[in-house]
């Protein structure tokens, strides 16, 4: 059986869906995503319209299926990974009230401090083993009751992204323990929503989706999702996972001693732990795994390849632009010839936790080139990912060999500078890279029974490729570098620009 069953993994991102069919040993059939944008209303804040992830869904469903190799498959089950935190607010009729506040949005600093008060600062970083953040959803929702009381009013039910995409395939409202641990509602020791602090915030229990573990089935393809998306009505579709945890199950990151590193329009660092444990400062997340019995430590940085988008939106009107891109880098020697960057684009969570501050170039001079800002855009980020690893280094999580994955990765140069900050050898997953996409159909595998256990999914399902060693140059040149970053960082945080 299993020779003719594909499993489905579709990814929900920031910058476009992303699906792949995949068959039991991990080897992509097809391969397809659908891009959009991010609405900015205003300085700190992001948007986007549930209706845009749910068009390129099905257009990517349609292109994966509508292919000859594919008759006479099946889809065994679909995983669904998808961007965290985002706030989808639906009526008693299901339609969406309006755009999701995403989670790089950062307007909710002020409800943030009320839900402290509300719940009792420590008692909720207690139960949700994380501080109450603007990037997570109930200051969202708080939010909204403020600003927006008739359509807060109208809310009846509350979904993360992804599983506003589970809802239009199956009818159901659920989600699964990985991603509602972004909420700061869930209760991420226990793996449950906390009724008692939901009581405390005033928000309505039944709101809240069902909760299930990743690989858990939480409904099939209704008669009418199989008529817009071509998909066979009564595939089942698992709990699914956030992206992060997904591209960890991708990456075969599953057990400790494992780490990873993705950058996509955020960066993160991501390490499995068997108890769990959370950074005292709250600099670094702890989230549910998508392994029954496992959690996560991660860094996230809301910047990433979102300032490598913003520097090519504003400077580099090219067609081609990462070709331009790999050129510019391999001309530039490391410290970009005194420039440096700071990705506080968004404000920024870890490692500095404060969503008002604001990014900046510093150390330019009349020769300083575009090619400089690039390297130095790639460096920065770069940096910033080094601090969080400082970070997860202090919680005593020390990997030896960092997994790589993530649309930044793929260029040589940028992971040569992350080997050599690291100074630690680097690898990645054979294929495609799409890690969470992978993630997701082993999860889905694991619902259809075709894996044991989300362990074995990544033994039959993850390929490593060679690791490659950090270069000497690099790392020579990047321990004078760094500390200089961390000063320019620090003057930043500190409040003094
Ligand atoms: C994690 C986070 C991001 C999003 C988008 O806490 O906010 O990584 O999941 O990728």
């Amino acid at each position: 059986m299993v020779g003719n069953v594909y499993l489905l993994g579709i990814d929900i991102g920031t910058s476009a869906v992303k699906g792949g069919l995949f068959d039991s040993q991990g080897h992509a059939e097809r391969l397809e995503s659908a891009e959009y944008g991010m609405e900015q209303p205003r300085s700190g804040w992001a948007e986007q319209n549930p209706e845009v992830w749910w068009q390129a869904v099905r257009q990517v469903i349609r292109k994966l299926t509508a292919h000859d190799r594919m008759v006479g498959k099946q889809i065994g089950a679909i995983g669904l990974s998808g961007q965290m935190h985002g706030l989808v607010m639906l009526d008693s009729q299901g339609n969406v009230l309006r755009p999701c506040i995403l989670w790089c949005d950062g307007r909710s600093g002020e409800e943030c401090r009320e839900i402290e008060w509300m719940a009792g600062a420590e008692k909720i970083r207690r139960i949700t083993a994380n501080p109450v953040l603007p990037g997570f959803t109930a200051g969202k929702i708080l939010w909204v009751r403020r600003h927006e009381p008739e359509i807060y009013e109208k809310c009846r039910h509350i979904l993360l992204p992804k599983d506003y995409v589970r809802y239009r395939l199956t009818g159901e409202l659920a989600s699964d323990v990985s991603d509602a641990s972004g909420t700061n509602l869930l209760d991420v020791e226990r793996r449950q929503w906390r009724g008692e602090l939901l009581a405390k915030l005033q928000i309505e229990m039944e709101w809240m989706p069902r909760l299930y573990e990743s690989a858990e089935i939480t409904g099939v393809v209704s008669r009418q999702a199989g008529e817009e998306t071509g998909l066979l009505p009564g595939t089942p579709v698992v709990g699914g996972a956030g992206d992060n945890m997904a591209a960890a199950v991708g990456c075969g990151v599953v057990r400790e001693g494992k780490a990873f590193n993705t950058i996509g329009t955020s960066g993160v660092i991501f390490a499995p732990m068997k108890r769990m444990r959370a950074d005292p400062k709250g600099r670094v997340h702890t989230f549910c795994h998508a392994v029954p019995g496992m959690w996560a430590m991660m860094s996230c940085t809301l910047a990433a390849g979102l300032s490598v988008q913003w520097f090519r939106n504003q400077f580099c009107e090219t067609e081609d632009f990462y070709s331009w891109m790999n050129g510019q880098l391999e001309h530039v020697p490391p410290g970009a010839n005194g420039v440096v960057f700071l990705p506080y684009l968004m404000g920024e969570r870890s490692p500095l936790l404060n969503e008002r501050i604001r990014g900046g170039f510093l150390g330019l001079s009349a020769g300083s080139s575009r090619a400089d800002f690039m390297r130095a855009v790639i460096e920065g980020v770069s940096y910033s990912q080094r601090q969080c690893l400082d970070i997860l280094r202090e919680q005593n999580i020390v990997p030896e060999e960092m997994i790589l994955c993530g649309g930044g990765t793929k260029n040589d140069i940028w992971r040569q500078i992350l080997a050599a900050l690291y100074e630690m050898p680097v690898t990645r997953i054979q294929g495609s890279g799409e890690s969470g996409v992978l993630g997701a159909a082993i999860l889905a595998g694991v619902g259809a029974g075709i894996y044991r256990d989300v362990s074995e999914g990544c033994t039959a399902a993850v390929h490593m490729m060679e690791p490659e060693q950090p270069r000497q140059d690099y790392m020579e040149a990047y321990r004078r570098l760094y500390p200089r970053y961390c000063q320019a960082s620090a003057v930043i945080a500190n409040g003094i620009i």
